[in-house]
């Protein structure tokens, strides 16, 4: 009797599929999946397979981002139920009225973000490009929806230079941090770096030894030798830290760094949807065009869409 990664390997092979997954999700997704990292690898994996299915293990945005990157191929949500808290903070017509608060000033948008949204703005962005994305676009101001905390870290750290207004959404599972966490943190681990994802609250992203997207948290874990890291993003960074880095040391900042939506594929989902083609992502013509213009003039400003490395 097969296994059930065996399962999914074999239906992969059979239907020209891959499995992108983020790096929040359940960790057992990994033992079946071709590509794990951040949105922003995620995209560029999408946009560069030859396969003809993709099985997006992760939240609606980014599948939808990686419908948006690879029209013709059939883009599968294993559960409907994965949405984003933060995505679902704002819709046309509340972005149409921050805009007019505001007018005339181009607009940054998160790719944690629908479609629709990203077919409003002028320029998309990840956690990971932000702060080049805003630097790059050369205005003196800019709008950015929907997290207010990334877009008041972009602003920080370019000093004055931009004045970045923020749209009010926010991520539920970062702001669940407290600066006391940190503190209770640091007096527990003295010798611990701490790593925060900038969707933290800024009182908390204040405290932290490095701020960075999930990709660079775990660049930095790899690129130094320090022996305690604590980690304040979503568990699934967490638990790949540990998995991957066995003569380091990882404290999870608080157990409540669990984001419920990265949470709810398990293998059994990916298998009954690559069995059954199901859930499709579809998108209207007009919102994919100027949706796409909004993720073209993101890799147009920072990095052209190349592909490099694997798992
Ligand atoms: P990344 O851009 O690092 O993949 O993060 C996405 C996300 O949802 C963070 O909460
Ligand atoms: Fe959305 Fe926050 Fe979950 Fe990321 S961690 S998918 S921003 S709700």
């Amino acid at each position: 009797m097969d296994s059930l990664v065996e399962k999914i390997n074999s239906l992969k092979k059979e239907k020209n599929a891959v499995i992108l997954a983020h790096c929040y999700q359940n960790v057992e997704v990994d033992e079946v999946a071709d590509y794990v990292g951040d949105s922003l690898y995620l995209s560029r994996m999408a946009k560069n397979t030859d396969a003809d299915i993709i099985v997006f293990a992760g939240v609606s945005f980014m599948a939808e981002t990686a419908k948006l990157l690879s029209p013709n191929k059939k883009v599968l949500l294993p559960r409907l139920e994965a949405g984003c808290f933060m995505a679902n903070m704002i819709n046309v017509d509340s972005l149409r009225q921050f805009k007019a608060l505001h007018p005339n000033i181009p607009t940054v948008c998160y790719v944690n973000s629908t479609a629709a949204i990203k077919a409003e703005c002028d320029v998309c962005c990840t956690s990971s490009n932000a702060l080049n994305v805003v630097k790059n676009l050369g205005a003196k101001e800019v709008l950015f929806v929907p997290d207010t905390y990334l877009g008041k870290w972009v602003e920080k750290q370019l000093n004055g230079q931009v004045k970045v207004h923020t749209y009010n959404g926010f991520c539920p599972t970062h702001l669940r941090l407290r600066p006391e966490d940190v503190e209770k943190s640091r007096l527990e681990h003295p010798d611990s770096k701490v790593l925060a994802h900038p969707e933290c609250h800024h009182t908390v992203s204040e405290l932290a030894d490095f701020v960075g997207s999930t990709k660079e948290i775990m660049e930095y874990v790899k690129n130094t030798d320090f022996k305690e890291y604590t980690i304040a993003t979503e568990k699934g960074v967490f638990d790949r830290l540990q998995r991957d880095y066995k003569e380091k040391t990882f404290y999870l900042l608080s157990e409540k760094l669990v984001c419920q939506n990265m949470k709810w594929n398990t293998l059994d989902d990916i298998y009954n949807s690559l069995l059954r083609e199901e859930h499709e992502i579809t998108l209207d013509k007009e919102t994919s065009e100027k949706a796409m213009a909004c993720i073209n003039k993101m890799f147009e400003i920072t990095q052209p869409l190349s592909v490099s490395g694997g798992k």
